[in-house]
């Protein structure tokens, strides 16, 4: 088979380098990749929103199977673009990417299938949101409607910072036409959780859970990032846990999916908060999570190319997930500076050392060629995941690999899987 690829970050490299373990795969194109992707993968210089140009090299090359990764394409449509063009593709239609691509729209869905969810109002109208902030209780938490890199959510403690947020959101447009609608939405406390599922339309199968560190700096200060670090299993998702969400969140939010005629195939991500009431969403995503994908996928036993069929096929039903029992810890190696402003080019030394390290990953997020060198090219430029019996065994591990690797500027944080210790 011939596999495409559509992305170019860590979660990408994650796929690709799952995807090549498959027998059934002769060969892997992404588009438009990155240095890392490009020893596992040919890389090939469309951009992801580049839908036609894609669908014809997948034509062209006669393409068996396209993977989306990214939330863009998929809330844009390139499903439908494949599809009507046919050829064989693995995410959700742009009917179904609606789930994450309007909070507006999923919080909706929620409220309409009564999946358990923080309460909150819906808004179009500055002005309208601006009164509501009268009489609400605070901590609350603003949401841009659209996509907003992750960076679309501001957790406001007071009347003056909330008054400003929908002012930034709304009327300034800080995260663009991603701000014509707005959630304004109870603040939950707890542990978070994500869960990555794979889903064909009718039946859900969800891979093991994972958490994310999503602000910039050591015991969660900063600003929010798309992600610094993951673990997996998270020891706080226990059975009691997972049978409450099998029952009144992950079914029911594929039914719902179903019965609205927007029938939901490719992976959805629970953002999970547990708090004292029981597990609420927080947030649906329509595809892998970066970095959730960097621990997630080096545990899974299964042939990913038959569970990405069996998506497509309706067929999930027939077939079980299985993961390792151990465990995982992915560390972001970042550019100094990111999440705001940073400088790229700086060149990379020490990848060589993972060539033969068993259970040691180096998923490359922004890296590039230049010359004979890989160099940095983003603000998240490396996750270095390890494997181990237990988490903490797993951390060792992926802080010692975290140390192979240097490059100008580079920083990451420290306590990754810190929260393990608490459980
Ligand atoms: P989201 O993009 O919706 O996952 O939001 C980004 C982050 O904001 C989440 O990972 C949480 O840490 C936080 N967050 C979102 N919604 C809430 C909420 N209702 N209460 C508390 N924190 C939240
Ligand atoms: N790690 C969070 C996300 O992928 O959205």
């Amino acid at each position: 088979m011939k596999v495409l690829v559509v992305g170019s970050g860590g979660r990408e490299h994650a796929l690709c380098w799952k995807i090549a373990q498959s027998p059934r795969v002769e060969k892997i194109y992404c588009a438009p990749g990155n240095a890392g992707i490009s020893q596992v993968a040919q890389c090939v210089p469309y951009g992801a929103m580049e839908f036609e140009k894609l669908a014809d090299f997948a034509k062209e090359n006669q393409i068996d199977l396209t993977v989306i990764g990214m939330d863009d394409p998929l809330v844009g449509g390139i499903v439908d673009v494949f599809e009507e063009r046919g050829l064989r593709v693995f995410g959700p239609r742009k009917n179904a990417a609606i789930l994450e691509g309007s909070k507006a729209f999923s919080k909706d869905l929620m409220k309409k299938y009564q999946i358990p969810t923080a309460a909150y109002e819906n808004f179009d109208d500055p002005r309208k949101a601006l009164a509501y902030l009268e009489t609400a209780k605070f901590p609350l938490v603003l949401k841009a409607d659209g996509l907003a890199l992750g960076k679309g959510v501001l957790i406001c403690n007071t009347l003056e910072e909330a008054r400003k947020g929908v002012r930034s959101i709304m009327e300034d447009k800080q995260f663009g036409a991603a701000g014509n609608r707005m959630v304004v939405e109870e603040f939950l406390t707890g542990r978070e959780v994500s869960v990555l599922s794979f889903v064909d339309g009718k039946t859900i199968r969800c891979m093991t859970s994972a958490q994310d560190h999503k602000r910039a700096l050591d015991g969660d200060q900063g600003l929010n990032t798309g992600g610094m670090g993951t673990f997996s299993p998270s020891p706080f998702y226990t059975k009691e846990v997972d049978d409450f969400c099998q029952k009144y969140i992950y079914q029911p939010t594929v039914d719902a999916m179903a019965a609205e005629g927007r029938e939901f195939k490719g992976v959805i991500f629970f953002g999970l908060m547990l708090t004292e009431e029981g597990p609420r969403v927080l947030e649906y995503n329509a595809r892998f999570g970066d970095p959730e994908t960097q621990v997630v996928l080096p545990r899974m036993k299964n042939d990913i190319v038959d569970v990405f069929e069996a998506c497509i096929d309706g067929t999930l039903d027939k077939l079980e997930l299985e993961f390792a029992d151990n465990a995982a810890v992915c560390v972001v190696l970042a550019s100094g500076g990111y999440p705001v402003s940073y400088k790229k080019g700086y060149p990379i030394q020490g990848l060589e050392q993972f060539e033969h390290a068993q259970g040691y990953y180096v998923f490359h997020a922004g890296t590039a060629r230049k010359e004979d060198q890989v160099v940095t090219s983003g603000g998240r430029v490396l996750g270095v995941t390890a494997v181990g019996d237990t988490l903490q065994q797993a951390r060792a591990n992926a802080y010692e690999a975290a140390r192979w690797v240097s490059f100008q500027d580079m920083f990451c944080r420290n306590d990754i899987g810190k929260a393990i210790d608490e459980a």
